[in-house]
């Protein structure tokens, strides 16, 4: 079946908006004088992170680092199992850390991130997500920090890709049927 880009559900200018909202937010809760390490998981949450983290005011000690993990196998299923490819470049023992995610959909990934993460002794671990595809959960994930929660339908754009395809597009929009 053919794929084509469909409407646009999220304009760049309402996620502009959202993502300076979210870094307020995050600036409010973390003290000056700590370390925050916002970690980000390749591929798909690059896109949100380097707008998010640009939002934050500079007296606010952040760190940006990244871990590239496989949740979904061949199919569009998340497998369940987080294999990681890249991992952190720093530890994170002691650290205030924000994961940071594209999208969450059945929660499997995040679910196993986080229990990873814990393991790695930080001073806290909190979750923030540009899109809550909340219908599709199978498992609970506490999201602190989410954009916008979103119908189950195939999305694209801002970071999210199709068959690798359409990541690059300013605004996140639907794929439909050709
Ligand atoms: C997407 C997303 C999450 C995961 C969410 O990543 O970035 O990591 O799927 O799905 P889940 O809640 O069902 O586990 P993907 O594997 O598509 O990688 P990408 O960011 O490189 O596109």
């Amino acid at each position: 079946m053919a794929y084509k880009l469909g409407d646009v559900i999220l304009s760049r200018e309402t996620i502009a908006r959202r993502v300076k909202e979210i870094a307020d937010e995050i600036a409010k809760d973390y003290d000056r004088d700590k370390p925050l390490v916002i970690v980000g998981i390749l591929t798909g949450a690059a896109f949100f992170l380097t707008d998010l983290v640009r939002e934050m005011p500079e007296d606010l000690d952040v760190r940006v680092d990244f871990m590239s993990v496989a949740s979904y196998g061949d199919g569009t299923e998340s497998s369940g199992v987080v294999r990681i490819f890249h991992d952190l470049k720093s530890s994170i023992e002691g650290k205030n850390v924000i994961v940071v995610e594209d999208i969450v959909d059945s929660g499997l990934t995040l679910a196993h991130l986080t229990e990873l993460l814990k393991g790695r002794n930080p001073a806290s671990l909190k979750v923030c997500v540009l899109l809550d595809k909340y219908e599709r959960r199978k498992t609970e994930v506490k999201v602190d920090y989410c954009g916008f929660r979103i119908p189950d339908k195939f999305v694209v754009g801002y970071g999210l890709d199709y068959a690798s395809k359409w990541r690059h597009l300013k605004d996140i929009k639907y794929v439909v049927e050709e």
